[in-house]
């Protein structure tokens, strides 16, 4: 069982973050919860429900433990390299806390874990979730990728076929398991064939205001 923090800052995508908590869970791990205030209010308006109802959703998961760090708390363990980590998860990450990260000012619980792994030379990923990316968000991001942060913006590939939103999301959090060594088959990998998308071929190219009632 390995011990993974996850933490979620305030821009949108909440959702891959919780995914992942959930198959860390399903699959036995220990996992160090720790969201930002912004983090907070803006799952509310994402996933319609407060923060401890989406944490009642994960406990029915049986398997796995899950501590819930309050974003305050430089006592927690997680505030210390003497405390062994598998490796830490940003999902999703907000240019503020992004920067933050690159400024190593560890001035709350998620950036002070983040730059303890990078102290400790452990696995860093960050979800980066901005568009349209200005030169600093790029620079910020260079600047880590350079000390080895694995940066997994959310993506979507368009190869596979997905079908559906959780598609989308799986990939995303297929790419954060397999970054940290999880072994997982959230998503289809290539197989190198050239077969044809229905979902693609099927597209009619309107956009939404375009479409019939
Ligand atoms: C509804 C909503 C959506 C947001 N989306 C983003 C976003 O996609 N990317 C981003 O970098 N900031 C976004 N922000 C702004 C951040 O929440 C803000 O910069 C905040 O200071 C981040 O704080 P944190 O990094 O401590 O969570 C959003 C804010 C709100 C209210």
């Amino acid at each position: 069982m390995g011990k993974y923090i996850v933490g979620i800052s305030g821009t949108s995508g909440s959702i891959i973050g919780f995914r992942l908590i959930a198959e860390l869970l399903k699959s036995d791990h220990e996992v160090y919860l720790v969201t930002t205030d912004l983090g907070k209010k803006v799952m509310v308006r994402e996933l319609s429900q407060d923060f401890e109802a989406l944490i009642a959703r994960l406990d029915v998961i049986e398997t796995g433990i899950l501590h819930i760090e309050a974003i305050d708390n430089f006592f927690s363990l997680i505030s210390s390299g003497s405390f062994h980590v598998d490796g830490m998860v940003v999902a999703p990450c907000s240019m503020g806390t992004l920067a933050a990260i690159a400024a190593g000012t560890s001035e709350n619980l998620l950036t002070r874990a983040a730059d303890v792994c990078l102290k400790e030379h452990r696995t860093l990923i960050l979800v980066p979730r901005e568009t349209p990316l200005n030169a600093i968000h790029l620079e910020n991001m260079l600047k880590l990728s350079r000390i080895g942060v694995v940066m997994i913006p959310p993506i979507p590939s368009f190869a596979n076929n997905p079908e559906t939103m959780g598609d989308l999301i799986n990939q995303i959090v297929s790419r954060c398991l397999s970054a940290l060594a999880v072994e997982n088959d959230l998503y289809k990998r290539w197989d190198g064939k050239m077969s044809r998308s229905k979902i693609m071929t099927n597209h009619n190219f309107k956009s939404q205001s375009q479409k019939t009632p």
